[in-house]
């Protein structure tokens, strides 16, 4: 299992929780950053990860900004990609089984560190069920050839 991770400004804290997290785990990620706690645009820090995904570079990613839901959106624009955004542990197994989600999005404004981890450590255990949800998966995927 590798993961490409990255944040915004706003998910900057958090990021540095969950990289911690994956070195715990011993699961190999790339962190595209940002460094600095310097104002940066969301979807800058998305695509990286995206494309990472698509291209087959990481097996999942995980994208963190203020809510989530910029980078959330962000990550949806590439196609491919099936990002999650989740701030629960319920949802976090859901979306694993039943989606297949490449892409897990949280917002640090939104959860603390701890059910952070829990997601995280879930979303990434996680299989995919297939059956009846695979069906779902291809319908959605030609949504994009439209
Ligand atoms: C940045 O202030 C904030 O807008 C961003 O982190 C995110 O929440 C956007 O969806």
């Amino acid at each position: 299992m590798k993961v490409a991770i990255s944040s915004d400004h706003g998910g900057n804290n958090l990021r540095k929780e969950i990289t911690n997290l994956l070195t715990e785990l011993d699961i190999e990620y790339i962190d595209y950053g940002p460094d600095a706690d310097t104002s940066v645009d969301y979807p800058d820090y998305a695509v990286p990860v995206a494309n990472d995904v698509v291209a087959g570079k990481v097996d999942r990613g995980i994208l963190i900004c203020g809510t989530g839901i910029g980078m959330s959106i962000s990550a949806n624009k590439v196609k491919g990609i099936r990002c999650a955004l989740v701030h629960d542990v319920f949802s976090a197994k859901a979306t694993r089984g039943h989606n297949d989600s490449n892409i897990l999005a949280m917002g640090e404004r939104v959860i603390g560190p701890g059910l952070a981890r829990e997601i995280v450590s879930t979303w990434l255990e996680t299989e995919f069920e297939g059956g009846r949800h695979e069906r779902r998966i291809n319908k959605m995927m030609e949504l994009e050839k439209n």
